[in-house]
């Protein structure tokens, strides 16, 4: 507080007025009258001067950083003149002030690389995604082109794989302009009461062929379970029970088990999807949301799966204001868990 111009001036001021009057006392003519008015004059004339001179130090510096701060536009820099010149050491503080900003600025810039990195890794994954089922259909195609037609039944095994190829595109470039929706947040959610045991028996209808297929058993707990319901858009929470479930069938057991159980609680429930399958190894687990992310990769690409399944999960449920939670063991099996909130209509009738 001490070390501001104002006082420094005034304790130089005091200090030279001290010493004129002292040194002028000794002086045999010098009355009274005459040491008052030059200790008035000494101390004022000290005062002015010191604190000009601080003060126009300070000021020139500061006004100069000020006019390049202003040159290079730099608006979010919060610095004030006033609390410069106030302060215990201005130029330590405008010190402080600027690494304050040049590391706030790197930290930007180490964000934009890594978003720089993450969209070229994104475009050579489509790419690459793109190129595969793209090059399957063509190769097909010129194949019929190329004599394959004169024989019926070569012909029609070649436009079905082609077919399955193009279809495969399609639900690709479905599932990226979903994903890019949910994340520019231009996809609106349409909240509303969504009964979830109608919808997770659908979804078992639905996949019980592919269920079948393998020999796995869909199973809906608590058994006697009558009705549940959640605030949600009920054809994105579809699409994200649709995934997980179908995950459970495509990557779990042979004649395993997928099972989902809703555990209603205070103001929420929870819903967990179980598979008693070969699970997931542990340095993955966090990296299976990521897009286009296979543990397996043939295994994956054999069952027609895009790796986008779990992104756009993430994304849903993220626009719900919830996670999803994983846990998984190796030979035991794998377990999805997400909250939902009820809705307070329905608390109110059955809370
Ligand atoms: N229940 C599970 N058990 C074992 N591995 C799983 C399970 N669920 C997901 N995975 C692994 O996580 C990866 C990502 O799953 P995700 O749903 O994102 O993609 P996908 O199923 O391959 O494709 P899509 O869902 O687009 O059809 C899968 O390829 C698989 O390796
Ligand atoms: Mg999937």
């Amino acid at each position: 507080m001490f070390l501001t111009p104002r006082w420094i001036s005034l304790f130089a001021a005091v200090l030279v007025a001290t010493i004129t009057v002292v040194f002028l006392g000794f002086v045999p003519q010098v009355d009274a009258g005459m040491l008052f008015v030059a200790g008035i004059a000494s101390f004022f004339s000290t005062f002015f001067f010191f604190y000009y001179i601080i003060d126009l130090l300070v000021f020139r510096e500061v006004n100069q950083i000020y006019a390049t701060i202003q040159k290079l536009k730099i608006n979010d820099f919060s610095i004030s003149r006033k609390n410069l010149i106030k302060s215990v050491n201005p130029l330590k503080k405008l010190n402080r002030e600027i690494s304050n900003y040049v590391s706030k600025k790197e930290e930007q810039i180490d964000e934009l690389k890594r978003m720089e990195i993450f969209r070229r890794e994104f475009l050579a994954d489509v790419s690459h995604e793109l190129k595969t089922p793209i090059f399957a259909a063509q190769g097909f195609v010129h194949t019929l082109l190329d004599g394959a037609l004169e024989d019926p039944e070569v012909a029609e095994r070649f436009l079905k794989k082609a077919a399955k190829s193009l279809d495969g595109l399609d639900v690709l470039v479905r599932d990226l302009v979903v994903l890019s929706q949910v994340e520019t947040g231009d996809m609106k959610m349409n909240f509303v009461q969504v009964e979830l045991v109608e919808m997770v028996r659908d979804i078992f209808e639905q996949l019980e062929k592919k269920a079948s297929k393998r020999g796995t058993v869909m199973l809906l707990k608590p058994r006697n379970i009558k009705s549940v319901f959640v605030l949600a858009d009920a054809q994105r929470l579809s699409q994200v029970l649709t995934n997980l479930i179908e995950n459970g069938i495509k990557y779990g057991k042979d004649a395993g088990k997928v099972v989902v159980e809703l555990t209603e609680e205070n103001k929420k429930v929870l819903i967990s999807v179980e598979d008693d399958g070969p699970g997931i190894p542990a340095e993955f687990l966090p990296r299976i949301f990521e897009r286009f992310f296979r543990v397996d990769k043939s295994r994956s690409r054999e069952t027609g799966g895009t790796g986008l399944g779990l992104a756009i999960v993430k994304h849903i449920l993220n626009a719900h204001n919830t996670t999803i939670n994983v846990t998984s063991k190796i030979d035991k099996g794998t377990r999805f868990t997400f909250t939902l909130t009820r809705p307070m209509r329905e608390l109110a009738i059955n809370p």
